[in-house]
């Protein structure tokens, strides 16, 4: 089996790596010679420093897509503008790709797995989800006897490091992206990392897998951790929660919810303590109920690992057919139906919010007053104490489930009181229960 790899950075770099150093291993494994035939990257001469004068490397990769001497073809230069060209010319060449591309698969899989089907090819994506953790395999093959009722999971390792950074080790948010940065871990844009966009596109992917509807990323609610305040993180610490950026997709008889937004989750639920750039994602099946995945989200040779895993499937089913057994999205396609999209005013949860008011007496009466007029109580209230003289008080507290709407008129009432001095600060809670 003859690779072809477009893009030798952080993932191509340890692609490469893996295929050379893990070559008898596999081989061992597969009986197959699995081998890097050819290389295209802009930068030939530091592609060439790389793998060296035995394997030719061109700096235009329709070149490669085109040749001959390659039967897979490993994009993995991101984005969505010429890679999504050159994986669908691969694909139309009759070449079978392998990607770790969220985004690619997010906006356009439907288009590039139709193009994968009708020329008999595969396009495998599993380290495009939670870097080196095999959750595609574990949703589309270990759990296909479960209808499955949710999933949840840490699956951005950028922010995951930003956020442990800034907890254990006081760093500042632009510090510790900086330092996320030059681990290799973000995007080429990191907007992507820290707005959730990233974690926004690999949850429709494993959403659409889950509960067999289309791959649909218009429709996921996304909120990133850049305005998340220290404070939040260490009151949160005060009740009990650790906050992470979680991605959740949940799916009832008739809806599905899909979104991805700091949440406070209980400190002694194991994925409250993944830290750094680990990943970890929950499945709830209808069977087997919630099981845990957890490895390396992001990097060189942990992502790697999940590129190569799809390359040595591709290489083993050849044996007996070019097509895969297993449906790109696990359902059989006449299968995938749309389910109606609960918006985020509709989708029930508890919230942490956090108020600035000004110290007078009878405050937390009206307060207080507020939620119960709206039927909604709270859960737990707490009433800093004040440092300053001049210092008004910080006041947080967690309110029961209710929909988001209920709690956004609540929000509304308290931010007209005359006391009241900031915009409240509301963060989602999930029990993952
Ligand atoms: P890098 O930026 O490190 O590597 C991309 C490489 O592709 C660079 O060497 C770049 O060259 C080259 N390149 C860009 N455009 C072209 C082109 N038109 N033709 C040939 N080569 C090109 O990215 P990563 O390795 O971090 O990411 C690659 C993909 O893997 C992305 O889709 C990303 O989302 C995904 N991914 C990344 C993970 C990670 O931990 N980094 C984990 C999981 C997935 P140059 O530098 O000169 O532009
Ligand atoms: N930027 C991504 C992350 C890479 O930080 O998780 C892995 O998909």
């Amino acid at each position: 089996m003859n690779v072809g790899l477009i893009g030798v950075g952080t993932v191509g770099g340890g692609t490469y790596k893996v295929l050379t150093e893990n070559f008898q291993e596999i081989f061992h494994k597969t009986g197959i010679e699995i081998k890097v035939t050819l290389v295209a990257d802009k930068n030939v001469a530091l592609a060439k420093q790389l793998v060296g004068t035995s394997i030719p490397v061109v700096s235009d990769a329709l070149e490669l897509i085109d040749s001959k001497e390659v039967d897979i073809v490993v994009e993995l230069i991101g984005g969505t503008g010429i890679a999504k060209d050159l994986v669908k010319q691969a694909l139309l060449n009759g070449k079978h790709v392998v990607t770790a591309n969220k985004a690619l698969i997010a906006l356009h899989g439907k288009e590039l797995f139709a193009a994968a089907e009708n020329n008999n090819v595969q396009l495998a994506y599993e380290a495009a989800v939670a870097g080196g953790i095999p959750i595609i395999k574990a949703l589309r093959e270990g759990l296909a006897a479960n209808k499955i009722e949710w999933v949840a999971g840490i699956i951005n390792g950028t922010t995951n490091y930003i956020l442990t950074e800034m907890k254990e080790n006081n760093l500042s948010f632009d510090v510790a992206l900086k330092q996320a940065q030059e681990l290799g871990f973000a995007e080429a844009d990191p907007t992507f990392d820290i707005e959730g966009v990233d974690a926004a596109h690999k949850i429709t992917i494993m959403a659409s897998i889950a509960f067999g509807i289309p791959i649909n990323f218009d429709g996921v609610f996304v909120e990133g951790i850049s305005n998340l305040n220290q404070k939040d993180i260490t009151y949160a610490e005060e009740l009990g929660y650790r906050i992470k950026l979680l991605a959740i997709a949940k799916s009832e008889q008739d809806s599905v919810e899909i979104r991805v937004h700091p949440t406070l989750i209980p400190e002694k639920r194991l994925v409250a303590n993944v830290s750094g750039p680990m990943n970890a994602v929950l499945v709830k099946g209808n069977m087997v109920g919630p099981t845990l995945y957890y490895g390396a989200g992001a990097g060189a040779e942990p992502t790697a690992s999940a590129v190569v895993a799809d390359i040595i499937d591709i290489a083993r089913q050849s044996k007996i057919s070019t097509k895969s057994l297993i449906p790109s999205l696990g359902f059989m396609p006449n299968q995938i139906k749309n389910k109606k999209l609960l918006a985020i005013e509709e989708v029930w949860s508890e919230f942490y919010l956090r108020l600035t008011m000004e110290n007078k007496s009878g405050l937390l009466a009206k307060i207080t007053n507020i939620f119960a007029n709206h039927k909604i109580s709270i859960d737990a209230l707490v009433h800093k104490e004040v440092q300053e003289d001049n210092q008004d008080p910080d006041i947080f507290l967690v309110s029961s489930k209710v929909q988001e709407h209920q709690i956004n008129k609540v929000i509304k009432e308290i931010e007209a009181l005359p006391e009241n001095k900031d915009k409240i600060i509301k963060l989602r809670i999930e029990e993952l229960k």
